[in-house]
């Protein structure tokens, strides 16, 4: 009935996968909708294979048992037992039909998992969410990707509560019922596995589109939401509308039912779900208005809404075999809406961002007590495995095959995976192996990537030869052990690679013994060993090597770079992510200086560049705003062996305020006025890069003058037009303990007392507030009456925003921030064990903290570990650290 630990700390195992014995053909199901009790009735057509009748056994948690029929006979008890969230039936054949009916509460479903109600019981309405095994919490079934059935369901329900009902599929009639209540029946003709499945019911608004696809089928898209949402609704809308133009035009992907609902909740455990025609939303990635949305915020919305809708062909036609190819959905899904997304924005912008997320959530994960392969070996909870490992550096993985195979050639190899699997639940084989035979190639050597864990670390030495004119570049990998996997091996790195003469110029490139491409001046190695040596010819003049150049794969680059040479590419680079990486490095550089209180030479080469492009008009405002912006305090601690959070917080301070007093006061204070001036309403490119870099602009000024920046924040947030401006001078006011910040945050929380989503970000904004102080913020904050652990949003925007965000507001040396952490993790896990269990992945990398808090961290979280009753979620999560 529970998950709790005590109940099943079993691991699971890929090495142990079996195809079933037994398969679902068909479902039929009936739902009595109510808030407290909701009766499931399953009539599911079997199939089993005829030469080995294997026992019947279904998944089913928390489920009362009203009723159970075989082939349409009363079963009795002895023919059936249900315990530890099984039921075994005897006596079913290959045809058999089981019908079964079950009771759930909705209402007490506080783990939002299964069938729950968002919102109050007087205006909330019901949501299921599925995936992974949340549907075993409806129904007993089995509930495992590899069982695909096609799907009828009937809703039925008060119509006065619940006027709107939706499910998964084409609509199938409704009509009235004599009590009050009405019906509605939904038919999926796609065989889909279980987690796929998904009702809506409740009261609900709604914007429709027309849209007729590219072969001329027409369908209808709706969005839904509640009455004061759905006017947020619209640029969704047409995110959808543009995400499916871009599956036709780029993958040939058409939409195949004739109908796509989307819902919007504000009560939802991830960013949204892919669920068959009906994709639901944790609001924050549906809703967008310039009043409460910021420019980062609409950017999301488009990305998830593409997200969530390409998951209809990757993940939903073609879908997973087990839970371990998880990133056979996730991460080619996540790489589709990275192009996406690239397509509709900038790439270079695109790229930058991507792979700063990549390094600020994923690098450490790799790095630390949860480090696990792209494809886990092994899992007790598959919750726990939805992280940046398999989304992220999943999607770098299908970037490095998709680079190797080239546009068409990718192209080629997708079409080849989607006709060979349509309709199959597929493994990462099946994929490089599609991909690779429509191509003629062998891309086996990749599957090595999926099953290592940790971040190889790529060497790069150069020597050049000025007699022979030749320029000799060394690479070497190596991956450090991460838990379980102490040995590693080299892996096929592509490296993406230019160099440049000391003008700045790119070179031709001449690689000895190898004629192709000779002459170009990019081109990209493959280093699959240890070390590798190339040699270019006909170099005139000791070259700068641009590598890795759009980060062509996910690896940590160290290079004896002069701080000359980067500055050079900061300068001259017209690959517009390796000119920002120039920059990061050069940043890291100084960083290094500042804290060895050495040499400054790269502070002052670093300075010097940004400088001189400040002044550079030809520079895009968006990609200089990102130039302008030193690595993060999580990637800076990444450099330190033991780390010490406020200090690194301190170092990174002053790294910006040398810059800011390099580029000058005057400078930035007339450059803020310029941008100021434009203030728009608009969304497009230009308008929203003024906003990134008037807001970076601020921020540096604020470092140096903060009188003077306060006063032009406190400014811009009484006369914002939009929300990117208001919080951006929220921002620098609570940050900087502005005592105008005082007024703004009691202005903003009146102002947005009704709308869940800007409350978020009045949390937030808070919980980043720097220094121990934070912490008597954090507990004065949750006393608010608008906070509260039932929701994962609220949640995450005070303790999330603080303890994954604010290392140096959350690592007190006194322990104090740990142990308020670890006592509200154990609360929230009594309510909902996935949002306990990603939160306390905050604790990721207290192994490396230095001495004090490494002791302080390590007895919070060992107390934790000790308290009974933990969910398997969080005990997998804890236990892991501790190991
Ligand atoms: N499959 C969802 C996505 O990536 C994420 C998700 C996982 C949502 C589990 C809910 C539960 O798009
Ligand atoms: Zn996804």
């Amino acid at each position: 009935m529970t998950n709790r630990s005590d109940a099943s700390p079993t691991l699971i195992r890929l090495s142990d996968y079996q195809a079933p014995a037994w398969r679902v053909s068909r479902v039929e199901l009936t739902f009595d909708l109510g808030i407290d009790a909701t009766e499931v009735t399953s009539r599911l057509q079997l199939a089993c294979d005829p030469t080995g009748p294997a026992p019947l056994r279904l998944d089913g948690e928390g489920l009362t048992l009203l009723d159970i029929q075989l082939d349409g006979q009363p079963l009795p008890e002895s023919a059936w037992r249900y315990q530890d969230n099984v039921l075994e039936v005897d006596g079913a054949r290959d045809g058999s039909v089981l019908e079964t009916r079950v009771r759930v509460t909705p209402a007490a479903n506080t783990a939002l998992e299964g069938l729950y109600l968002s919102g109050s019981r007087e205006t909330g309405f019901l949501l299921t969410q599925c995936e992974a095994e949340g549907f075993r919490h409806i129904t007993f079934f089995l509930d495992r990707p590899d069982v695909l059935a096609s799907y009828t369901v009937t809703l039925r329900a008060d119509r006065e509560r619940f006027p709107v009902l939706l499910a998964g599929g084409n609509p199938d009639g409704h009509g009235e019922l004599d009590d009050g209540r009405h019906w509605a029946r939904f038919v999926d003709p796609h065989p889909k596995p279980s987690y796929l499945f998904a009702l809506v019911a409740g009261r609900l608004q709604k914007i429709e589109r027309d849209y007729v696809t590219g072969s001329g089928r027409p369908l209808q898209l709706v969005i839904w939401a509640e009455a004061d949402a759905i006017r947020h609704c619209g640029y969704a809308m047409d995110a959808l509308e543009r995400a499916m133009r871009w599956d036709e035009q780029a993958y040939g992907r058409e939409y195949d039912l004739d109908v796509f609902h989307v819902v919007a909740t504000h009560d939802f455990n991830m960013g949204a779900m892919e669920n068959k025609g009906l994709n639901i939303f944790n609001a924050k990635y549906l809703l967008a208005d310039p009043d409460s949305s910021t420019d980062e915020e609409y950017r999301a919305v488009e990305a998830v809404v593409a997200h969530e809708y390409f998951h209809n062909w990757s993940g939903n036609r073609v879908t997973c075999r087990d839970w371990f190819q998880l990133s056979l959905k996730e991460g080619l899904t996540v790489f589709r809406e990275q192009q996406f997304s690239a397509d509709m924005n900038s790439p270079a912008l695109k790229r930058i961002e991507d792979v700063a997320l990549l390094r600020r959530a994923q690098f450490p994960e790799d790095a630390g007590p949860l480090a696990h392969p792209v494809r886990p070996a092994q899992y007790s909870e598959i919750n726990n495995f939805y992280t940046a490992t398999v989304y992220e550096k999943g999607s770098e993985l299908v970037r490095m095959v998709a680079g190797r195979l080239g546009r068409d050639g990718f192209r080629r190899g997708m079409d080849q995976y989607f006709s060979r699997h349509d309709g199959q639940a597929a493994t990462l084989e099946d994929f490089l192996g599609a991909l690779g035979d429509a191509n003629g190639i062998d891309l086996g050597a990749y599957l090595a990537w999926y099953a290592q864990a940790g971040t190889p670390r790529l060497t790069a030495r150069g020597r050049y030869d000025a007699a022979h004119r030749t320029y000799t570049l060394t690479l070497s990998q190596h991956t450090a052990p991460t838990p379980g996997q102490p040995h590693k091996r080299a892996l096929p790195i592509p490296v993406k690679l230019a160099l440049f003469d000391p003008r700045g110029r790119m070179v031709p490139l001449h690689l000895a013994g190898n004629g192709a491409d000779a002459g170009a001046s990019e081109r990209v190695l493959v280093v699959d060993k240890a070390e590798q040596s190339f040699v270019f010819e006909q170099v005139e003049a000791a070259p700068v090597p641009s590598l890795l150049r759009g980060f062509s794969a996910p690896v940590i680059l160290e290079c004896d770079y002069a701080p000359a040479d980067l500055a050079l590419l900061l300068r001259h680079d017209p690959d517009g992510f390796n000119r920002w990486e120039a920059g990061q490095q050069l940043a890291a550089r100084a960083y290094d200086n500042l804290r060895e209180g050495n040499s400054s030479a790269a502070l002052d080469a670093w300075c010097e560049a940004l400088s001189a492009l400040f002044g550079d008009t030809s520079v895009d405002a968006a990609l200089l705003a990102d130039l302008l912006t030193p690595p993060g305090e999580i990637e800076l601690s990444e450099r330190e062996r033991q780390v010490n959070p406020s200090h690194v917080h301190a170092l990174r301070q002053q790294l910006q305020e040398h810059l800011a007093l390099r580029i000058g006061r005057e400078t930035l204070e007339q450059r803020y006025t310029a941008l100021a001036a434009h203030t728009s309403l608009e969304l497009d490119a230009a308008s929203q890069a003024r906003r990134r870099l008037k807001r970076r602009v601020l921020e540096l000024l604020a470092r140096i003058d903060p009188w003077a920046a306060h006063g032009l924040a406190t400014l811009q947030y009484d006369n914002a037009p939009n929300m990117t401006d208001r919080l951006g001078a929220l921002a620098v006011l609570v940050r900087g303990d502005a005592p105008q910040a005082h007024a703004a945050l009691a202005h903003f929380r009146e102002r947005y007392a009704d709308n869940p989503l800007a409350m978020d970000k009045w949390f937030s904004v808070q919980a980043l507030l720097p220094g121990a102080v934070v912490l008597e913020r954090v507990r004065q904050l949750e006393s608010d009456p608008a906070f509260t652990l039932k929701n994962p949003n609220r949640v995450n925007s005070l303790f999330g925003a603080w303890a994954r965000s604010n290392p140096d507001g959350f690592h007190r040396p006194d322990g104090s921030g740990y142990q308020l952490l670890a006592e509200r993790l154990r609360q929230l896990d009594a309510l909902n064990p996935q949002v306990s269990a990603r939160l306390a992945t905050a604790f990721n990398g207290w192994q490396r903290l230095e001495p004090t808090r490494h002791a302080a961290a390590r007895s919070a979280i060992a107390a934790l570990a000790a308290h009974p009753g933990l969910s398997r979620n969080l005990t997998e999560i804890v236990q892991s650290m501790l190991q």
